[in-house]
């Protein structure tokens, strides 16, 4: 098999460094990179304009069957996502987007129609993706899992400079409440709960540099993939 053909699961807790990472080793080798979360992130959006209550899971599973999802790359290589032909890469990563999501993704419903959609794209391989059950659920026989961390502050901190940099007000403190609410929604969840595989690789990220990281997951992809 060529590298262009791998499969890579990353997954980790919110904060973690996920998309970053998952954006920069797709980018090293050239293959596509499928941001999970963010599909969670549209079938919410469109749940909160369309009023639906955050607990009617019929109503949320029917929304998502019924919601297109298309990634594209721009120019200047970032990753936009399209809901029914709009471009909400902006609008799914506010706080009222964020603060629902962990409830729209718990639908099992909702996952099933998405975790199709991502299984679909998986097969054709040369792709990695992001989220909390791509190595356990998505993607079971994926070449490479890996599952990242940081401690909580760490990653509270680096959400917090993401924030800021958009010209948020928020303080670390609130950042570090909302994730660990987020954590133990996702953890605690009954279906796909956020957990490592038990053939992943723990990457403890908190020491780590973006390229550090970047630079294990290439050496294990290259070790695990044999591209004679
Ligand atoms: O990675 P993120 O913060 O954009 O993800 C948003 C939410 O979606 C997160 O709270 C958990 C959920 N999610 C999920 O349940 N399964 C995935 N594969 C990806 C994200």
């Amino acid at each position: 098999k060529e590298i262009g053909k791998i499969t890579i699961a990353i997954d980790g807790p919110a904060g973690s460094g996920k998309s970053t990472v998952a954006k920069r080793v797709a980018d090293a080798l050239g293959i596509l990179y499928l941001d999970t979360g963010a599909m969670y992130r549209a079938v919410t959006l469109k749940a909160l304009r369309a009023g639906l209550a955050l607990d009617d899971e019929a109503a949320l599973a029917k929304l998502a069957a019924a919601t297109a999802l298309e990634f594209k790359q721009t120019a200047d290589g970032s990753y936009h996502l399209f809901m029914d032909g709009e471009d909400v890469s902006a609008q799914i990563r506010t706080a009222p987007v964020t603060k629902a999501v962990s409830a729209v993704s718990a639908v099992a419903g909702v996952r099933e129609v998405l975790v199709k959609q991502q299984q679909r794209i998986g097969r054709q391989g040369g792709v990695v993706m992001d989220g909390r059950d791509i190595g356990t659920v998505v993607l079971p026989h994926a070449d490479l899992k890996i599952f990242l961390t940081a401690s909580l502050r760490e990653r509270a901190y680096r959400r917090w400079l993401e924030l800021q940099a958009k010209g948020d007000t928020v303080t670390i403190d609130e950042v570090e409440e909302d994730l660990k609410r987020r954590d133990a929604f996702d953890s605690g969840r009954s279906v796909a709960p956020l957990r490592p595989a038990p053939d992943s690789v723990t990457l403890d990220t908190t020491a780590l540099s973006i390229e550090e990281v970047v630079e294990r997951i290439l050496a294990l992809a290259s070790s695990s993939f044999c591209t004679m």
